[in-house]
């Protein structure tokens, strides 16, 4: 993705190993300001995981990766690395993913750097071709609702929702995408918003609750990412996915998700047993660390929420467009 960093225009990825550190976007620091992190040992990958300077499911796996990367480069035991990196975020199915393919792959003698680049890499070509299949389904003049951020900064690059609608825009479609603010973190806002603004396409960014709204009032589609999807094709994304979905089907708007095979947990039967994170309730109650709820309020922040397969019109994924009853296609696809 391009980004304004030291003055200059660079060409980066949300994260990447240079020399013994990991350097990141800090994107609780975005849209105002672009910083970079450097992650120079396990634990401190682990914090950064936790306390969403990454966050999005294929950038949480990459970043866990290279996570493996830093503990091989301290001598930690890679047992220990792998429990603590994938204790940080239950829900996405990215992070477990990526571990066991570090574990297996350094099981196996290859580098652990060259692995762990080598993840990174698949994960952008897969999120490209998400874009390439995605994109046909973005008609001229389309106006495409996304939520949450599923973008270049939480994939690495792309993104797997917003990789169509750049791709169409690239194409040189015109259209005009809805992106739901995303309480109570403002990945839409201050995420979604900021990649939109970058490309430079048309946009606007709505409350949460106004997705009924301009469903009805004319949303062509509505593509959103995944944290992991159940082999039955229910699938869990950030809090809200839900009710769009819902509305969508009964408005009659088609309604898609988008993911690499890294976010498809085929073991897993049905979404029920997809677990929910739930987050602190200070993240509901207060806006820059001011409390602006009653005193004595208590607050839930779940949040994920699991989308019924029965709302999903198809799944944009590396290998081409499938139907929720087809997830068992994305056993063919693979990490390299
Ligand atoms: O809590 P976050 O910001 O990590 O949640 C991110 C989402 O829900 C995304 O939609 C999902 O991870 C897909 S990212 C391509």
């Amino acid at each position: 993705m391009k980004i304004r960093l030291d003055g200059k225009v660079q060409d980066r990825r949300a994260l990447w190993l240079e020399g013994d550190k990991v350097r990141m976007i800090d994107q609780r620091l975005l849209p105002h300001q672009v910083v970079l992190l450097d992650i120079y040992n396990c634990e401190d990958m682990a914090e950064a995981i936790r306390n969403m300077t990454v966050r999005g499911a294929p950038a949480i796996g990459a970043a866990a990766a290279y996570g493996m990367v830093l503990a091989k480069n301290q001598g930690m035991d890679l047992q220990d690395a792998a429990k603590l990196l994938k204790s940080t975020r239950p829900t996405a199915h990215d992070l477990f993913f990526a571990v066991d393919f570090m574990i297996e792959t350094m099981a196996k003698g290859e580098d652990a750097k060259e692995a762990a680049d080598r993840y990174a890499d698949t994960i952008v070509e897969k999120c490209r071709l998400i874009g390439e299949h995605g994109e046909g389904l973005i008609a001229n003049g389309a106006r495409v609702m996304t939520h949450c951020n599923a973008g270049a900064l939480a994939t690495l690059d792309h993104g797997t929702a917003l990789a169509p609608i750049r791709a169409a825009w690239r194409k040189g479609k015109p259209l005009f995408v809805y992106v739901s603010e995303t309480r109570p973190r403002w990945q839409g806002m201050k995420l979604t918003a900021f990649e939109m603004v970058e490309e430079g396409i048309p946009h606007a960014i709505i409350p949460d609750g106004a997705s009924g709204h301009f469903l009805r009032l004319g949303t062509d589609i509505v593509i959103v990412g995944a944290d992991r999807i159940a082999a039955n094709g229910d699938f869990a994304n950030k809090i809200g996915t839900f009710e769009k979905a819902v509305l969508a089907h009964e408005l009659g708007v088609p309604f898609y998700t988008a993911a690499p095979i890294s976010t498809f947990d085929l073991k897993m039967e049905s979404g029920k047993d997809i677990p929910i994170e739930n987050r602190s309730p200070t993240e509901v109650t207060e806006v820059d660390g001011r409390l602006i709820a009653p005193k004595g309020s208590a607050a839930l922040n779940p949040s994920f929420d699991v989308t019924p397969h029965k709302y999903v019109t198809g799944i944009i994924t590396e290998i081409g467009v499938i139907k929720p009853s087809e997830v068992h296609k994305v056993k063919g696809a693979r990490m390299t």
